[in-house]
Order: C-alpha cells, then structure tokens, then sequence
C-alpha cells in the first residue's frame, strides 16, 4: 500500500471544524476531546493509545484546579467513556495508560474505577491488565516499597480484531519438548506433555520495562516541555501489537504527539486531540520530524 492513496481516504469520514493541523495521513484537533469525539462517527477507529490526566496530579494547561475540573473530572470520564465506546470499531482496543495518586496517606484508585466503568457502564471487556515498569524511579518514599509502576489496561470493544504478540523473550527451555500443567476446580492436576519443541523466543509477558524522559523515551527535546511524556517505544510496542498498516489510531489526550508520531512512523492514519494548544505545537513539530526518521529507516518498526 503506497501511503497517501489509501490513507488519505478516511481523513474525508472526521469532521472537518476543529482540524488544528492535518496532514495526508492524520489529523490533529485542539480542543475538549468530549466535545470532539461526539462529532465522529461511530465505529470510525482502529486503536487508541492513550494516557489521561492521573486524576489531580497535574492541572496541564489549566491555571487553577477548577479550571482543571472543568477540563476533566470523573463526571466528564463517564461521558467521554461512552463516546469511546461508540466510536471504536468493533474489535477495536483502546491502551488506557494510567498511574495513581497518594492524597491523604491513600491511594486514590482511580485506575480502577475507570476501567470498571468501562467494562460495567459502557460494554468494554478488559482484555490484559498489563503493566508499565519505569526503569527510573522517583525520589523513594521512607515508608512504602518504592513506586515504580503505571497500570496499561487493554480493554476492547468484543474479542480484539487484530493482535500481534511481540514474540522477543529469550526461552528457558530452548529446543526441550515442555510439559503444560493445570489445577482443575476440584484441586487435581492434569499433565499435558507438548509435542512442539520451544523455540528460542517465546511471547513477552505483560509486565514491559521502559526507560523515560529525554534521551531515552526519546530523543526529541521539544517533547518534555511537556509534563508527562510517555516513551516512544512504549507506544510503537501496542500500535504494532492491537493494528495493521493502514488502520486509524487514536490518541484523545495526545499531549506531546507520542502516539501520533509513531502511528506515522508505522503507517496508521493518526488522530489526535488535545485541550492545550501549546502541547498541540509540540505534537505538530514530533509529527514532522516523524517524516525524516521514516525515509532514513533501513527497518520497518
Ligand atoms: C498524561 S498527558 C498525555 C501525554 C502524552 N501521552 C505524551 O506522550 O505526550 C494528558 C493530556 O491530556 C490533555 N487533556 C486533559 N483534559 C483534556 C480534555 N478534556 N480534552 C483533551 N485533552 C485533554 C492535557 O492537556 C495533557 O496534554
């Protein structure tokens, strides 16, 4: 498929008002993502990988914590959780990265009410909970084990359309024909001897160490004047898994354009929106610079 043919074509399908900046393959709105998801049609994206606000931790462009309420809240989840819903092929995943916050002594566990309004309120299943290990961590705290998570829930409208495991996890076992165990509900186990030899690699598991910030999330130095910058190879790694060449991926909080600039890099349609215009700049600048990488790579991602 010669990009720019193929998928130039569904760029006709979004709405054409709020359109901050487009190119062949992908579109960039500025505004409320509410208000903007509610203007595409249904069944209209592939693949969303995302990460929201962690509920107060950061009030990104916003001057004021109302301000920032006014921006996003639960409330306002709820609504955008439907629009998700609605506006995903059937099939499609949605990546929703998410880290907590302590207020109070407590963690405020809303990782976990979002994705349960997602699968209980809206239809979502939740496929894999998966995790996001930062290789660096933060300052320790003196009286709790050391912070060095974020949740990535791969919740999906039905059973996901397109999946790719990443098969790069050197086997324990490579060349042994392996046996398969399991405890049934009554307490026994039943021993199946596999006839397949186990190859060298075997599918990764669902914990992924990334490292972040700049140099090594990534190279491009505009992208951290935005405040919470996740790593390219983060977002290269669910595109390539939850998608094919030619779908539109989605980021409704694109940020600094992480996604965007690799769903370009891999040849998605890319479709991003975000509240704060100065963060859209940023994303327009990662996107261009996607276009050099992408002429000089010797390797597809
Ligand atoms: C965690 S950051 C995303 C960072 C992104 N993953 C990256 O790599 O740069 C969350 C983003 O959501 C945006 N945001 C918050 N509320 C929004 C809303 N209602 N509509 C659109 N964007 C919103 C913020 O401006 C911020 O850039």
């Amino acid at each position: 498929m010669r990009r720019g043919e193929v998928l130039g074509m569904w760029k006709a399908e979004f709405p054409a008002s709020n359109r901050y900046y487009e190119e062949e393959d992908g579109i960039l709105y500025c505004g409320d993502n509410v208000e903007v998801l509610k203007q595409f049609k249904e069944e209209s994206i592939d693949l969303v990988v995302t990460s929201p606000p962690y509920f107060l931790q950061r009030w990104y462009s916003a001057k004021s914590e109302e301000e920032f309420l006014s921006m996003w809240s639960f409330d306002k989840f709820k609504v955008f959780a439907k629009e998700l819903y609605r506006v995903m092929k059937q099939g499609g995943v949605v990546v929703w990265v998410m880290g907590d916050q302590t207020i109070d002594g407590s963690e405020v566990g809303e990782p976990y009410k979002q994705v349960l309004y997602f699968k209980e309120e809206c239809g979502f299943k939740i496929w894999d909970t998966m995790i996001y290990k930062k290789a660096g961590i933060r300052y320790p705290d003196k009286d709790r084990y050391y912070q060095i998570f974020e949740f990535m829930f791969v919740i999906s409208k039905g059973v996901p359309k397109t999946v790719h495991l990443i098969q790069d996890r050197i086997n324990k076992y490579v060349g042994k024909k392996v046996r398969d165990s399991k405890r049934l509900v009554n307490g026994d186990v039943t021993i199946t001897k596999l006839d397949k030899t186990t190859d060298y690699f075997g599918v990764r598991h669902n914990i992924w160490e990334y490292k972040a910030g700049y140099g090594m999330g990534s190279t491009d130095k505009e992208a951290f004047k935005h405040p919470a910058v996740f790593p390219e190879a983060l977002a290269k790694d669910h595109i390539y898994s939850w998608s094919n060449e030619g779908d539109i991926v989605l980021d409704p909080f694109s940020g600094s354009g992480t996604t965007l600039k690799m769903s370009k890099i891999m040849n998605r349609g890319w479709v991003g929106i975000d509240i704060g215009k100065e963060y859209c700049d940023i994303a327009i600048e990662r996107v261009k610079k996607a276009e050099n990488i992408k002429k000089t790579m010797l390797f597809k991602v």
